[in-house]
């Protein structure tokens, strides 16, 4: 094993099976493992094989489905992929208090993404932004060259920004604005980065670097609001603690990332449900404040009637055209389920979402606290994983949350004894 070397050439070559065999190997997997692995769900190898580099197999995920959602007058089911305990039922317990009060009020802007591309050694930085200000149109014009579609639409490449850069080389970048419709944009914008680039170093002079999206999205947001009634979260003291926790949220980074964290927790389980670029919403969301100042995406205020206002704000590319959603089975039904139109439905949807998991997070943190709820569903799961099947799961955890010990040794033991008195 010491000397196992993970330089493999052509590894790409080999067949799903092949690659396996070479994994099993190197890994030191048993045939039982092996067998794991070869099992694929719904996802044939095939197709997986197709999608991504390398492929050995594919991966499960839990999905749940949060009910009782009412978003803009329209009811949904919101389909999740997550592999933590809790956040379904959090989710859904929350939509179902938003949902006595109306429900969730969304909106989204325009689907607009930035391309940027990066400009570095030039002699005058006005002449620069003058050329490239005189050749707007032009660039405008070649970007739109890469999208018949976008064109068709009345969308594509629709305005240029010019902005410098701090770094050390007071780097000049171009911003395309390009409205990508109902994609999630990547590859289009990509595309128009990589057509303009050399037309903007013919005629500047100048050589270009970085061409590509950027992933932060200040012309794509979207926004959710909704009320909560103080009578059915606690009273108006869990109001005023919500409202105290997000002022800290706001103006604290390690607790805004925790915070943050909650509300990723709703919006990455659609997303990865519905095989959207969860790395990218992620990457878009926590970028968000440098250009807001407010640590926190969500906010909270009170109604005069002393129920608990709570509002978000959070950048969201999504797409409903492209991608992998139409190529995997699970991933169409999923969206299917979800019933939305078009991407900046979609976007409402995933704001709320957004919001109704940090509303949950945040209203058990000031109250109760998060273990309680918590460690009961993570008390399940740990009593599922050590192999407790059907009431064994219930005995098992439930003494595990009475006595106040929740661990994976605990719920080997109590299993032990259980399957002893039962003779198991
Ligand atoms: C856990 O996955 C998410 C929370 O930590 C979020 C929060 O603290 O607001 C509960």
């Amino acid at each position: 094993m010491a000397n196992r070397s993970s330089e493999i050439s052509g590894y790409y070559k080999l067949n799903v099976e092949e690659r396996l065999e070479l994994l099993g190997t190197f890994s030191n997997l048993t045939q039982e493992e092996l067998e794991v692995l070869r099992m694929h769900g719904s996802l044939s190898m095939e197709l997986a094989d197709k999608l991504i580099e390398n492929v050995v197999s594919t991966f499960e995920i839990p999905v749940g489905i949060a009910p009782n959602f009412r978003i803009n007058g329209k009811d949904y089911l919101i389909p999740m992929a997550i592999e933590e305990a809790s956040v379904v039922a959090a989710c859904s317990n929350a939509a179902r208090i938003a949902r006595s009060a109306g429900g969730f009020v969304s909106e989204s802007t325009e689907p607009i993404m930035i391309g940027q591309i990066q400009i570095v050694k030039y002699d005058s930085l006005e002449d620069l932004k003058k050329t490239i200000l005189e050749h707007e149109n032009e660039i405008l014009k070649l970007a739109n060259t890469r999208s018949k579609t976008l064109s068709s639409l009345g969308a594509g490449a629709r305005g240029i920004e010019i902005r410098t850069l701090d770094d050390p080389q007071r780097s000049v970048v171009v911003h395309l604005l390009i409205d990508v419709r109902d994609a999630m944009g990547a590859n289009v914008v990509n595309s128009m980065c990589e057509t303009v680039a050399p037309y903007l170093e013919e005629i500047t002079g100048c050589r270009t670097n970085l061409r590509i999206l950027s992933n932060l999205t200040p012309h794509r947001v979207s926004r959710s609001r909704a009320i909560f009634k103080k009578d059915l979260i606690g009273g108006e003291e869990v109001v005023d603690n919500i409202i105290s926790a997000y002022h800290m949220a706001n103006v604290d980074p390690f607790r805004a990332a925790t915070h943050n964290k909650g509300i990723m927790n709703g919006i990455d389980a659609v997303l990865l449900a519905t095989l959207n670029d969860w790395r990218s919403a992620e990457a878009n969301a926590h970028t968000y404040h440098v250009l807001t100042g407010n640590f926190s995406l969500t906010k909270y205020s009170k109604t005069p009637e002393g129920d608990l206002l709570g509002e978000i704000e959070i950048p969201i590319a999504v797409g409903t055209v492209g991608g992998s959603t139409n190529t995997v089975k699970k991933a169409a039904i999923y969206r299917k389920v979800l019933g939305i139109e078009n991407s900046r439905e979609f976007a409402n949807v995933l704001a709320a979402v957004g919001l109704a998991q940090n509303f949950a997070a945040v209203r058990a943190l000031s109250s109760e606290g998060i273990q309680k709820g918590h460690m009961s569903l993570h008390a399940r799961s740990l009593a599922a994983s050590v192999g407790a099947q059907n009431e064994e799961i219930d005995l098992v955890s439930d003494t595990m949350v009475k006595n106040g010990t929740i661990s994976m040794s605990k719920a080997k033991e109590l299993l032990e004894d259980i399957r002893k008195r039962t003779n198991k």
